[in-house]
C-alpha cells in the first residue's frame, strides 16, 4: 500500500477593506512612515471594524470551499489557530463551522501565537496521514486591533487583522507535508504576552485601567530570539532533510519584521526571489501570515517546489514545515 500523505490542495485568504496607513498611524501616535518603514518593512495594514475572528475565517473558508467546489458538509475537521478568539469559550472554530455550514465538521482552536499556523498545520497533518479523516481545514487567522493599544507606538503600528485557510487531503504522490521541527520554551512569557483576561488575571477595573488587556512586548528581546531561532530552526529542517538552497524554492516566513526575513533567508542561502513577503500591506497578522502569504503567491507556486514555512512568536513558540507543494493553479 501506498503511504499517505497530507497536502495542501487549496488556499484562500481574506483580508478586510479598511486600511491603516503609516501616516493615518503618525497621527494617532508619535510614529512615522520613515521609523515603521526602515524597522519593520510595514507600509500598511488592515483593519476590521465591524465583526470578530470567525467573520474573517468564514470568508477565507468559504472563498477556499467555493474555488474547491466543495461541499461545507463533506469537511470532517477545523483546526483554528488564533490567539484572538471571538470569546473565551465556545471557540472560533466551533462558531467557524456553523457559520460556514460545516455541519458535519468539528474542531478546536489552537493558541502558539504567531507559530499557531504551523502547529495547527502539523497537528490537521496527523489526522489525515494516519487515514482517520480525507478533508481537514487548517485556519490562521487574528483580529490584532482588538488586543492593540492604539496609545502604544511599540506595538501599534506592527499588527493587523486578516485569516487564511488551507485544505489538507491525503496524496499518493508523495506530495505535501514532509517534516516539522515545532519548539516551544513559556520562559518567553514576559516579552510578548496579553497580560489579563485568562485565569492568572481576571478581567477587574485595574486591570482594564492599567491597559493590561492589550497585547505588550519588549520588541528587542523578542528580535534577538526571533532573528536567532527562526533561521536556526529553518537551516535543520534543511540540513535534515538534505535540502541545499538550490532544493529550496520557496522560503514562507512569519511576516513580524523584513529584517528577521531577512537574516533567516540569508541563513538558509536564498535570494530574494525565492521568499515570500506580503508584510507592506498586512503587517503582523499573527496566525494569519503564512496562509495569507500563500494565498498572494499561489499562482507562482508549481507542482513538486519545495517550501520550507517558518515562524517565530509569543510563548516563546517557533518552527519550521517542510513541504513539497501538491498543484498547479
Ligand atoms: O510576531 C511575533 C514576534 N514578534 C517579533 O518578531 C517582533 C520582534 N521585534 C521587532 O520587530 C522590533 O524590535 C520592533 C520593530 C518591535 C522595534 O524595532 P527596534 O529596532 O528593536 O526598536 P527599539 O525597540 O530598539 O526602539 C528604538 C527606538 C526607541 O527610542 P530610543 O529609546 O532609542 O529613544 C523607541 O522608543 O525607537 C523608538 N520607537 C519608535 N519610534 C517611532 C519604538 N517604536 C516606535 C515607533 N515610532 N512606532
Amino acid at each position: 500500500m501506498k503511504r499517505i500523505t497530507a497536502a495542501i490542495t487549496g488556499v484562500q485568504g481574506f483580508v478586510p477593506e479598511d486600511v491603516l496607513s503609516n501616516a493615518d498611524l503618525a497621527k494617532i501616535v508619535d510614529t512615522s512612515d520613515e521609523w515603521i518603514t526602515t524597522r519593520t518593512g510595514i507600509k500598511e495594514r488592515r483593519i476590521m471594524k465591524n465583526g470578530a475572528s470567525s467573520d474573517m475565517a468564514m470568508e477565507a473558508v468559504k472563498g477556499l470551499l467555493d474555488k474547491k467546489g466543495i461541499d461545507p458538509l463533506d469537511i470532517e475537521l477545523v483546526i483554528v489557530a488564533t490567539v484572538t478568539p471571538d470569546y473565551p469559550f465556545p471557540s472560533t472554530a466551533n462558531l467557524l463551522c456553523d457559520k460556514a455550514g460545516m455541519k458535519n465538521a468539528w474542531g478546536f482552536d489552537l493558541k502558539a501565537a504567531c507559530s499557531g499556523f504551523i502547529y495547527a498545520l502539523s497537528t490537521g497533518v496527523q489526522f489525515i496521514e494516519n487515514g482517520t479523516y480525507k478533508k481537514v481545514i487548517v485556519v490562521g487567522v487574528d483580529k490584532m486591533t482588538s488586543i492593540l493599544d492604539y496609545q502604544d507606538r511599540t506595538t501599534c503600528v506592527i499588527f493587523g487583522d486578516g485569516a487564511g485557510a488551507v485544505l489538507l487531503e491525503p496524496n499518493e504522490e508523495g506530495l505535501g507535508i514532509q517534516d516539522f521541527i515545532l519548539r516551544s520554551d513559556g520562559s518567553g512569557v514576559d516579552f510578548l504576552v496579553q497580560p489579563a483576561g485568562g485565569s492568572l488575571n481576571p478581567p477587574t477595573h485595574e486591570t482594564v485601567e492599567n491597559r493590561m488587556h492589550f497585547v505588550k512586548q519588549e520588541g528587542k528581546q523578542v528580535f534577538k530570539f526571533a532573528v536567532t531561532n527562526m533561521a536556526e530552526v529553518s537551516a535543520e529542517i534543511m540540513d535534515r532533510n538534505n535540502l541545499s538552497s538550490n532544493d529550496v524554492d520557496w522560503l514562507v516566513p512569519h511576516q513580524a519584521n523584513l529584517r528577521i526575513i531577512d537574516a533567516t533567508a540569508d541563513r538558509m542561502g536564498l535570494p530574494k526571489e525565492k521568499v515570500m513577503i506580503n508584510i507592506e500591506k498586512y503587517g503582523n497578522t499573527t496566525a494569519g501570515t503564512l496562509p495569507l502569504c500563500l494565498w498572494d503567491y499561489e499562482k507562482q507556486l508549481k507542482k513538486g517546489d519545495n517550501l520550507v514555512l517558518s515562524a517565530f512568536g509569543g510563548g516563546f513558540t517557533w518552527g519550521a514545515v517542510y513541504l513539497k507543494w501538491a498543484y498547479n493553479s
